[in-house]
This record gives structure tokens, sequence and C-alpha cells, in this order.
């Protein structure tokens, strides 16, 4: 059956997945050994669109019968939409994740418990909203916040003593953990006091992912051997597909797809394998009809705003300044200095825009010398300085 996966789902059919089974595997196994008492921490990491988030709940998913799991999404939390992430935040949306696990479970007793704790840690009973039958806990003080921290990290380890008998340990998946940026100059704290309650958990397993790479400073902050979690942590980086699988993905899932030799090297090359730019490019790619290189990378051209969407909104939020920076680095990469003297400006005014840009994961510096990493963003670039002779600074 012919059912590609859109670049946007979070959740795939067992059909759609591909690949990956080395990734599972070795996720899986780490995980497993909650069970014995040693759970690990583990930090995914690989670039937007590799298959991170989908990887994730797949393993999720085939997990959930032995141990309580609850997924947590750092990019809709309620404050990170609104512009800023808090502490609070998390840890509300921490605590909703894992009531509604125990929900799922059928685990009433730990619903009540909740309850009660609220009672006797002095949190009024006015202050919680009741949201379809989880209370939910409002802070109103500084000292709230760090009561009800404590509480809600140590609650997948209260849950599994509880339910010691039904399940082999907690799971918890945080995804999108780039967004703790958000915190600042509170990041480090925020980490380590995190770090210091969960290290004593024997039960429960943290797997972190982001669109990060390895090389990035959080990265650092974190799984760094001075960072929060030092050497604790296992780090897996997930790839993009290579040109076999590519080939194989596209021969077995979408077979009316009919690329020639030199029409499927020009696909490999326009995605790069990352799957969510071949799910999205062969989707709307002609069926039926043999294409070769040009007309690969004709389609490719006509179809490049529909690729960028995510990329065109971030460009579109750019100073001009970060703007002109980034088409300053279309034709090669350069080192600072070169940036500064194309755009008639001081080097030393380039730190704050190239570290966001770096932050965005547009650009990335090695040896001094940065370039475009994204590279549906380049080619949009310039196929719009092609069609119109100047770069879209205004939005469009
Ligand atoms: N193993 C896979 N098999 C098939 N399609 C995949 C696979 N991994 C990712 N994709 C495609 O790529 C899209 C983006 O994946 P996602 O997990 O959201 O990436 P990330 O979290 O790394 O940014 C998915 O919606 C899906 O269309
Ligand atoms: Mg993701």
């Amino acid at each position: 059956m012919e059912d590609l996966a859109w670049g946007t789902d979070a959740e795939l059919t067992d059909e759609q997945f591909y690949n990956r089974e080395r990734d599972i595997s070795l996720i899986k196994g780490l995980l497993e050994t909650t069970s014995k008492g040693s759970p690990p921490t583990i930090m995914v990491v690989g670039i937007r669109g590799v298959g991170k988030t989908v990887l994730l709940k797949k393993i999720k998913k085939e997990l959930e019968d032995d141990y309580l799991t609850c997924y947590v999404d750092l990019s809709t939390t309620s404050g990170y939409q609104r512009g800023k992430l808090t502490e609070t935040g998390i840890m509300e949306q921490f605590y909703s994740s894992w009531m509604e696990a125990c929900k799922r479970r059928g685990f009433a007793t730990v619903l009540e418990r909740v309850s009660k704790f609220f009672k006797t840690k002095k949190f009024e009973l006015k202050d919680l909203k009741d949201a379809g039958g989880i209370p939910v806990p409002i802070i109103q003080s500084e000292d709230d916040y760090r009561k009800l921290s404590k509480f809600v990290l140590d609650l997948p380890q209260k849950i599994y003593e509880d339910h010691s008998r039904d399940i082999e340990g907690s799971i918890m998946i945080i995804d999108e953990f780039q967004s703790l940026r958000d915190l600042g100059g509170r990041l480090d704290s925020f980490l380590w006091f995190i770090r210091g309650v969960i290290q004593n958990q024997k039960n429960v397993a943290y797997v972190f992912s982001g669109s990060v790479s390895s090389r990035d400073s959080i990265i650092e902050k974190i799984a760094g051997k001075d960072g929060a979690f030092g050497g604790r942590m296992l780090n897996v980086e997930i790839y993009p597909f290579t040109k076999e699988t590519v080939k194989n993905y596209l021969n077995e899932k979408l077979p009316s797809l009919n690329l020639e030799d030199g029409g499927f090297e020009r696909f490999y090359k326009c995605t790069k394998g990352v799957p969510f730019y071949v799910n999205t490019f062969a989707k709307l790619l002609q069926k039926n009809v043999p294409l070769n290189d040009e007309m690969v990378t004709e389609e490719f051209k006509r179809t490049l705003p529909l690729l960028a969407v995510h990329l065109i909104n971030q460009w579109s939020r750019l100073t001009l300044h970060e703007q002109t920076i980034l088409t300053t680095l279309i034709s090669k990469p350069l080192k600072r200095k070169e940036i500064a003297e194309s755009m008639n400006i001081t080097p030393g005014s380039l730190s704050n825009p190239l570290n966001k840009l770096q932050k965005l994961d547009l650009i990335e510096s090695e040896g001094g010398t940065y370039s475009i990493c994204e590279p549906i963003l380049k080619a949009w670039l310039k196929k719009e300085y092609e069609e119109r002779g100047v770069f879209p600074f205004r939005s469009i």
C-alpha cells in the first residue's frame, strides 16, 4: 500500500515507519535496564526533521505495556508559546502528563493520593482547578514552586513504588529540550536542581531529545563533562537516511514514484536524506512518469516554498541585519572578519546575530568559518534571488 507520512506527522503507523532498527534496539535496550534498578539518562540529538520525535514515540508505544511512560514536548508548554518558558510552566506540564499517564493506565489511587498531598502541603484546595478530573495546582509563591517541583519530579518514582507489581519502572521523554534556552541565566540552576532530584531515583529513566547538533553549547551544559548530568548521560545521535535507505524506502513505500537514475541522484541531493524532506518532496512529485535529473530539479524549485514553510517563517522573523548575514553566506562559507567586511560593519557587532543564527540552527561554525547548515533555506533564498533579482528581505 502506498502510504507515506506527511512531514508534519508526529506519530507514524507501523506501515509508515521505516528503518531505524538499530537505533530502536539500542535505545530500548538501554531503557530496559530500568527494570533492574539502574535507569539510564539518554540524550538523543540530530538535526530538525531527521525523525527523533517519531522514533521516540514508536519506542514509547513499544514499552507502554511494561512501563509507565510519559512524553512531554517543551515547545508546546504554554509559557513557551506565549514567548517565555518558565520553570513553573515546565513543572505543571510534567505534572499533568504524569497524571494523564496514570489515568490511561487506570492508576486511580495515585490521583487520590495526589489530591491528599496538596492538602497536607497546604496548597489550598481553592488553588486547584479541576481539569478533566485531574486536579491542577496553582502556584502562588516561590515557596510553593519549590515544594511543587520536588513533588512533581518525585512523582514517577512514587507511582512506581505504588505499582511495582504492574510496571517495571517509569520512563519520561522530554522532547525539544532546546526550548530550555529560554531560561537564560537560570538554565544552569534548573538543570542542577533536576539532576539533584532524579539522581536518587532507582526506577525512572529520562530521555532528553532536541533538534541541535552534538556540538551545541546547550549539550555541553547538560551532557558535557562539567555539565549537570556529567558523564552519566548516554548520547545517541540520529542521522539522515543513507542513499541506499532512501532508494529502498521509496521503492517499497511509493512505487508509483518513477525516478530514473539521474532523477534519484538529484532527489537525494535535494533532500540530503532528511526524512522530513524525503517524504514531503516525494509526495509532491508527479507519479507514474519517469523523472530525470532536470525534471526533479525543476520540481524542486517549484515546490521549495512548500518544503521550506517552517524556514520561511523563521526567516521572516529575523532582523534585516541577521537576514543580510545569511545572504552573504550563500555563495561560500566565510570568516567573521570577511562577513563584517562585506557588510561594512565591525566584526564585534556580529557577535549577537551570529549567536542567534547558530541557536536557530541556521548556521554553524567550524574553526571560525561560518556556513549555512540548512540546505533547504539556502536553496530557497537562491531561487528567490534568481527569480526576482533581490532577496526577500521584507515579508512575503
Ligand atoms: N523512520 C521514519 N520513517 C518514515 N518517515 C519518517 C521517519 N522518521 C521521520 N520521518 C518523516 O519525517 C518527519 C519528521 O520527523 P520528526 O520525528 O518530527 O523529526 P524531528 O523530531 O527529528 O525534527 C515525520 O513526520 C515523517 O514524515
Ligand atoms: Mg521533533
